[in-house]
């Protein structure tokens, strides 16, 4: 059994590891790029609609945090928006390695805020079955994404 709030930080951790990476490659490591990209996106992919349909609702029942869900919804929308715009530049230029880099400054403030707000309440205020059941919940869909790639 894993609290849900364990499994969202353990994300964030290697989100932002694999983002400092790719800010250390030369245009040349377009492999690494690609590899290190894809992982992201498709974390990042699980992690937001999870967030969105399941942990973000529940969240705000428990804990009141209307504004706080709001915005971190607001904030999902922009990191979609440069997820999109990164996809659609050349792996090799300085471009995209910049909109890496916003991409990865927009997360930091986006993961700080739930950290820093929304977790510490939820996690006070949503029952142990309540984070269990949205851990095992979660851990089948990120299961399930890796099997199918
Ligand atoms: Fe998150
Ligand atoms: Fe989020």
């Amino acid at each position: 059994m894993t609290d849900i709030h364990d499994l969202l930080e353990q994300d964030h951790r290697s989100v932002k590891n694999d983002l400092s990476k790719i800010g250390l490659t030369e245009g040349e490591g377009k492999t690494e790029r690609a590899m290190l990209f894809g992982r992201v996106r498709s974390a990042l992919k699980v992690h937001m609609d999870f967030e969105e349909k399941t942990f973000y609702p529940a969240a705000r029942e428990a804990t009141g945090m209307v504004d706080q869900v709001r915005d971190g919804v607001q904030e999902h929308r922009e990191a979609k928006d440069l997820l999109a715009e990164i996809s659609d530049l050349d792996q090799a230029s300085n471009e995209w390695r910049d909109k890496v880099n916003d991409l990865a400054a927009a997360l930091d403030h986006h993961i700080r805020d739930e950290e820093e707000k929304l977790f510490p309440r939820s996690r006070e205020k949503l029952t142990a079955d309540q984070k269990n059941a949205m851990g095992s919940d979660y851990q089948k869909l990120v299961d399930e994404a890796e099997a199918t790639g």
